[in-house]
């Protein structure tokens, strides 16, 4: 694992940025898996105004995102395909029809899966993490083995999503997402988090046993894992020699 310590928010998202433009420089049929969330918004920001800038183009780029909320179409605004247009895909010259979401395939969620490998697998997978060491809507006792599903939401993702929400009641309680084993089978992956309160999490993941208790800890037996994070969620692994 490559670990980058931050300054601050920004920075972060800075070097993340950096990271993906260079790659779809060399790359510009890339295929991306993409997060939703508060912590990746700057990067879309910053990937948006690079790309009116000229500096990078995705119109040939595929795009899977990670999860998705059962029940709520992209016109809904809590949706994360509607996140995704605003944020990202009506700011650049991407090409919609090339941007999928793990519930557009229904019930066969298999199905996604076997595109992401029919578009030659995902060349770069950003990816956030929850407080309790989600992955995606992977959460802690999921299996490593699992593919792309319907789930349930543990109580603290719901808790913490009822920000977006009027109310708590309001948040959807079940979503489809890339399994773990999907998220592995990412040829490489950024994974960004900020703030104090993913401190224990990020520990866990990168400094703990890997355990399904801690989803993101099997990142540590993925080839190819940058890890971005900010002086806040990088606190509790400051002592650890090992990074
Ligand atoms: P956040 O979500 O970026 O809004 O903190 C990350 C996650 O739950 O995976």
């Amino acid at each position: 694992m490559e670990v980058y310590i931050e300054e601050d928010y920004n920075a972060l998202s800075q070097r993340a940025v950096d990271i993906i433009a260079a790659f779809l420089k060399e790359k510009p049929e890339a295929v991306l898996g993409l997060a939703t969330g508060s912590t990746p918004l700057k990067i879309y920001e910053m990937l948006s105004e690079k790309c009116n800038k000229k500096e990078i183009s995705f119109k040939k780029v595929k795009t899977f995102n990670l999860d998705e909320y059962c029940g709520l179409t992209s016109a809904d605004k809590q949706s994360y395909h509607y996140f995704m247009k605003q944020n990202l895909f009506l700011k650049t010259d991407i090409d919609e029809k090339n941007t999928f979401f793990p519930t557009d395939f229904k019930l066969l969620h298999n199905f996604y899966d076997a595109k992401i490998k029919a578009s030659g697998g995902i060349d770069l997978q950003v990816l956030g993490i929850g407080r309790d060491g989600h992955i995606g809507f992977n959460e802690p006792g999921s299996k490593f083995s699992s593919r792309t599903r319907k789930v349930s939401l543990a109580k603290p993702t719901i808790e913490d999503n009822a920000r977006f929400f009027k109310s708590m009641k309001d948040v959807p309680r079940k979503a489809v997402t890339m399994g773990i084993a999907t998220i592995m089978e990412t040829k490489k992956i950024i994974l960004i988090a900020s703030g104090e309160k993913k401190s224990e999490a990020i520990f866990n993941a990168l400094s703990g046993p890997v355990t399904t208790k801690v989803p993101a800890s099997i990142l540590q037996r993925h080839k190819n894992v940058i890890v971005i994070l900010d002086k806040e969620s990088a606190k509790k692994l400051k002592n650890n020699p090992g990074l």
